[in-house]
């Protein structure tokens, strides 16, 4: 398999407004990033997202409610989503879903609610949950352990302790980076980037949010996750060929791809 090139394995494509998509995949070619996973926010953004899926090959997609969006939750969407996955093998991952004690605290007892119920969902369908995890670390520790069964587990921008990350990676579940890392004064993420087991090591850029540096203040995009990379080789004192690598694999090990359909 050809792991000469980088994946960016969060990015809202459908979010971005100042590039048009196809300008997207060119400068993201350009700049070896040749997949991408579009996650949901919630409902209605499906219809975008699976058409962008549906309408170009490097495009890939994950879907779930995030946590911010939990009052437009309804069990309805459990079918949907089942429906949706059994008919789109492009559809890799249950996400983004999880916790957010950061934006709004006075809902949280329902995004635990429904975070339960997509990782049950993920299990049932036998895909990876990509988890936003704001400020609630050790409530989103405790679900994923007491509820998650068998699906890989990938904690999207993470933004915890090195501690915490190792703690997560015993339990096996991936750690994924974005631009923070290359901030000057992102300590604590350096130091997650430099000393994590690489084999649960992901990329990603969270576009339109979180742009790294060159370009911090700018609109995101996938192609931005080379400069995290690049980043992350420089503190691990290795190359950028080998993050992307081993980034490339573990990427396949968790969503599968062109993988789930052969
Ligand atoms: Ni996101």
């Amino acid at each position: 398999m050809e792991t000469n090139y980088i994946i960016d394995t969060h990015c809202h494509i459908d979010m971005i407004e100042e590039f048009s998509v196809e300008e997207i995949l060119k400068n993201a070619e350009e700049n070896l990033v040749k997949k991408i996973v579009i996650p949901s926010a919630d409902r209605s953004s499906f219809e975008k997202i699976l058409e962008l899926t549906n309408k170009y090959e490097n495009i890939y997609c994950m879907l779930g409610v995030f946590p911010e969006e939990a009052k437009t939750w309804n069990d309805d969407i459990i079918d949907e989503i089942k429906k949706l996955v059994s008919e789109n093998k492009k559809i890799v991952g249950i996400g983004e879903i999880g916790l957010d004690y950061y934006w709004d605290k006075t809902f949280i007892d329902l995004q635990k609610d429904i975070f339960i119920k997509q990782i049950k969902l993920a299990n049932e369908l036998n895909l990876p949950i990509n988890v936003h995890d704001r400020e609630a670390h050790k409530d989103t520790f405790d679900i994923i352990k007491e509820y998650n069964k068998t699906s890989k587990v990938v904690l999207h921008c993470f933004s915890g302790s090195l501690e915490f990350a190792n703690e997560c990676i015993k339990e096996g579940w991936y750690i994924s980076l974005g631009g923070v890392v290359t901030f000057k004064n992102a300590k604590k993420m350096k130091e997650v980037a430099e000393n994590i087991d690489e084999n649960y090591l992901l990329l990603e850029t969270d576009s339109p949010y979180l742009t790294p540096i060159p370009y911090r203040g700018k609109t995101n995009q996938p192609a931005y996750t080379k400069f995290t990379a690049q980043e992350i080789a420089n503190l691990r004192e290795t190359t950028l060929e080998h993050i992307m690598e081993i980034t490339t694999q573990n990427a396949y090990k968790v969503f599968g791809f062109e993988e789930r359909t052969a």
